[in-house]
């Protein structure tokens, strides 16, 4: 029995290669890297839902459905912004999205990625009391939301920003929200089950929670200085230090290296990014003491969240703005489970008490 599954493969897949053993991803042949310097999450939806969708348009069309898509998405949920905010983060994204309709198709895809992005800019905004801000369907998703959300208009390096974020972090392999998409995909339940699915499963802090937490150490810790007491305390306590360690990565995280670029192509002014590194430098230390036989790096929530923080993202919104990437891996993953036609059916083993005789 092997509680974390981690020593059963349960899928083949075209889509991307973990190799936590030297530190690489690769997605449909790119690597994370050259994806994150140099494509567009539009660039990279396209990429990952080729051959499995009969009604895949060509790269530039996906992008006008998906900018039509946010401005319909914005019309549906605008009457609802008010509820959905009453939710924190997670939840209220994952009350949107039970807007949609399950199917699918390539409609069904496309909605679910604009509802998503629509949702987080929006409700976040009516949270913190300010006005929401309507998408604009001619502008690329990733400038699209983060305008959504700031209200700012999106420097070209914000937008280099957000683009290596979004794609960085939209495919993953079999991690466990892309587990929980392909599981209830198999049953035929459809795309919106499925990525609600995935979204239940990344809000938890060991997955997708951890970003958030990662800032919220950094400003107790406050200088390097005080990093190595801080974190030898919270050692000590049994706390689990959040950007660090991975289930397959046993060498750095490639996409924190990849985010962390991202960070240098911003302005000096922006993030805390020279406080990040000297901290991750005393825990990655400790860590090497603390427990030398666990190989613990950093991983990919670290640097989102110095990333995130820098593009002015409140980090109540960090679990949320990740899903709206990883949508596109979840999907992806729904329509090549789908394909198998065989429903996800493990077996347990019973360890409860023998049959009761009947008095
Ligand atoms: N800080 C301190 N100790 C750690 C950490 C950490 N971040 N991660 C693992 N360990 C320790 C565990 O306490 C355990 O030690 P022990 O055997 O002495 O008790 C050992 O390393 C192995 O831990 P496991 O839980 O077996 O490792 P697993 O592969 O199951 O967990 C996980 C991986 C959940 C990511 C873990 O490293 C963790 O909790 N990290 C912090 C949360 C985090 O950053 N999550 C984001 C991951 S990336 C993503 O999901 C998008």
């Amino acid at each position: 029995m092997d509680s974390g599954l981690e020593h059963i493969v349960a899928a083949e897949t075209v889509l991307s290669d973990v190799d936590g053993a030297n530190g690489q991803l690769t997605i449909r042949g790119y690597s994370v890297e050259s994806l994150a310097a140099d494509a567009s999450f539009e660039d990279v939806v396209h990429l990952l839902w080729s051959g499995f969708f009969d009604d895949l348009p060509d790269r530039t069309a996906l992008g006008r459905h998906l900018g039509q898509a946010r401005m319909e998405a914005f019309a549906r949920l605008r009457p609802h912004f008010g509820l959905l905010a009453q939710s924190p983060d997670m939840e209220g994204l994952r009350m949107a999205l039970s807007f949609c309709r399950d199917g699918d198709g390539f409609a069904t895809a496309i909605e679910l990625l604009a509802m998503s992005a629509v949702a987080v800019a929006c409700v976040s905004r009516v949270r913190s009391g300010q006005e929401t801000v309507p998408p604009n369907p001619e502008s690329g998703h990733g400038d699209d939301v983060l305008h959504m959300i700031t209200g700012r208009a999106v420097a070209p390096s914000h937008s280099r920003g957000i683009n290596a974020y979004f794609s960085t972090v939209a495919e993953h392999g079999l991690n466990a929200s892309t587990f929980a998409a392909r599981v209830v995909a198999s049953t035929q339940a459809g795309l919106t089950s499925a990525v609600i699915a995935g979204i239940s499963a990344l809000k938890g802090p060991l997955h997708g929670g951890a970003p958030g937490p990662v800032l919220d150490m950094l400003d107790g810790i406050g200088e390097p200085d005080y990093a190595e007491d801080w974190i030898r305390q919270a050692l000590d306590r049994g706390d689990r230090l959040m950007g660090f360690g991975h289930r397959v990565y046993k060498v750095r995280d490639p996409r924190a290296d990849a985010l962390k670029a991202a960070m240098h192509g911003l302005p000096r002014s922006d993030g805390r990014l020279h406080l990040a590194e000297a901290i991750e430098h005393v825990i990655l230390s400790r860590l090497a003491i603390e427990k030398p036989e666990r190989n613990l790096e950093t991983n990919v929530e670290y640097y989102t969240a110095i990333l995130l923080e820098a593009l002015a993202i409140p980090r109540t919104e960090f679990t949320c703005v990740f899903a709206c990437a990883r949508s596109a891996g979840w999907i992806a993953h729904a329509q090549e489970q789908l394909a198998t036609r065989r429903i996800v059916r493990p077996k347990s083993i019973y360890i409860g008490p023998g049959l009761v005789a009947a008095a």
